[in-house]
């Protein structure tokens, strides 16, 4: 197995991203270092791996502060170091230290196609109706994200559901490359599958349940930063849209109720429970009784990781070091996939 997934470098992880993907990534790294302990005290050769980036070539799709984009890049670092990524277990980078990405992505660009690229939901949502307006990069972004998963022949992509359509066209775009330029026995990449959680694939914002907590949403009451501290939390709980009506025993009871939905389903993904035993326990009380025990539960996961955050940001040449060793390990690894690729091409290189 390889798991390769990214994250962009702009504005703050919140709880979407961590209960959407970044959890995933700290299990399945864990998960596959004790497979490889396992295999190696079988006397067998591990082959599992995990990479995880820092997406800063995507961040320039959108108008960017290249100072705040400097800022972002080491504080995302820091962010996945506490929230569990090991880089002694993973191998944890920015794309911009490995150009092997640039150019991949060129290369692929001869394999998408215009109409894959226009029907992505993302780029209709950034875009809206100003298509003219925006960047070439916003338009080929999910052909730089293909690049991203098929330079390290990456089997398993922990995302949330809103990646999951860029995914699906990482996989169109492997398996015509290898249809037009390789042979069935000897394809150049490797068809990554998504892997989305099946609790907390979309949390959503706390302002209005019909949208996705983002990073981009104006207001910052709309999302949980993981680096907000106690009192912040219990504010932006208590603040978060809800209706009168007490909640419901069963899940199918909260169809018509987007925001109450989402915050039992937050508390389901924290406690790592159903959304129904959750209703379980709180079916019949009301928002004054189950906002105050979210708000704690959510205070006791953040508090270990906005700690180790704050403390790994003092030691900016550490996170530089961490970086700098990721990107070299990733580079080795993407050579050998980027030269296949311009060999099935037909590009001369000398
Ligand atoms: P990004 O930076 O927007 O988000 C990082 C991860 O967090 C997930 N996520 C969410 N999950 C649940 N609920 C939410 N509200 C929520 N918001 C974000 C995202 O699905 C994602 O998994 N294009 C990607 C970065 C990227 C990438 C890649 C990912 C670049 N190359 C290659 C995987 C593989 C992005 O902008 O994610």
């Amino acid at each position: 197995m390889r798991v390769v997934s990214g994250i962009q470098p702009t504005g703050n992880l919140h709880l979407g991203n961590y209960l959407g993907a970044i959890r995933n990534w700290v299990r399945m790294q864990d998960d596959m270092e004790d497979a490889n302990l396992a295999q190696a005290a079988e006397g067998g050769s591990a082959h599992n791996q995990c990479l995880f980036f820092l997406a800063d070539l995507h961040a320039i799709s959108m108008p960017h502060d290249p100072a705040e984009l400097k800022k972002g890049t080491l504080e995302m670092a820091a962010a996945l170091v506490a929230c569990g990524i090991d880089p002694a277990k993973s191998v944890l980078f920015n794309q911009a230290q490995v150009p092997q990405h640039a150019e991949l992505q060129w290369l692929l660009g001869g394999t998408a196609r215009m109409g894959w690229l226009n029907r992505m939901t993302q780029w209709k949502d950034k875009a809206g109706k100003n298509r003219e307006g925006q960047s070439v990069a916003l338009f080929t972004y999910p052909v730089l994200q293909a690049a991203d998963v098929l330079l390290y022949q990456a089997t398993h992509v922990p995302v949330g559901e809103d990646q999951k359509q860029h995914l699906e066209l990482a996989r169109d775009i492997a398996q015509k490359f290898n249809n037009d330029f390789a042979s069935e026995d000897a394809p150049v990449f490797t068809l990554p599958d998504p892997i989305v959680p099946p609790q907390a694939a979309r949390i959503m914002s706390l302002r209005d349940g019909s949208k996705k907590m983002s990073k981009s949403d104006v207001s910052d009451m709309s999302r949980i930063n993981l680096a907000d501290n106690a009192d912040e939390v219990m504010k932006k709980v208590k603040k978060a849209k809800t209706d009168p009506e007490p909640l419901p025993g069963e899940e199918k009871g909260l169809e018509d109720r987007p925001e109450a939905l989402n915050l039992v389903t937050i508390y389901a993904a924290l406690t790592d429970r159903s959304v129904n035993d959750v209703l379980g326990e709180f079916g019949g009380e009301g928002f004054g009784t189950f906002k105050p025990a979210l708000g704690e539960m959510l205070v006791e996961t953040l508090r270990p990781i906005s700690a180790r955050f704050n403390e790994l940001l003092e030691d900016r040449e550490a996170l530089d070091a961490i970086l700098a060793r990721g990107a070299a390990q990733a580079r080795e690894i993407a050579v050998p996939t980027l030269g296949a690729t311009y060999e099935a091409l037909g590009l001369v290189r000398g």
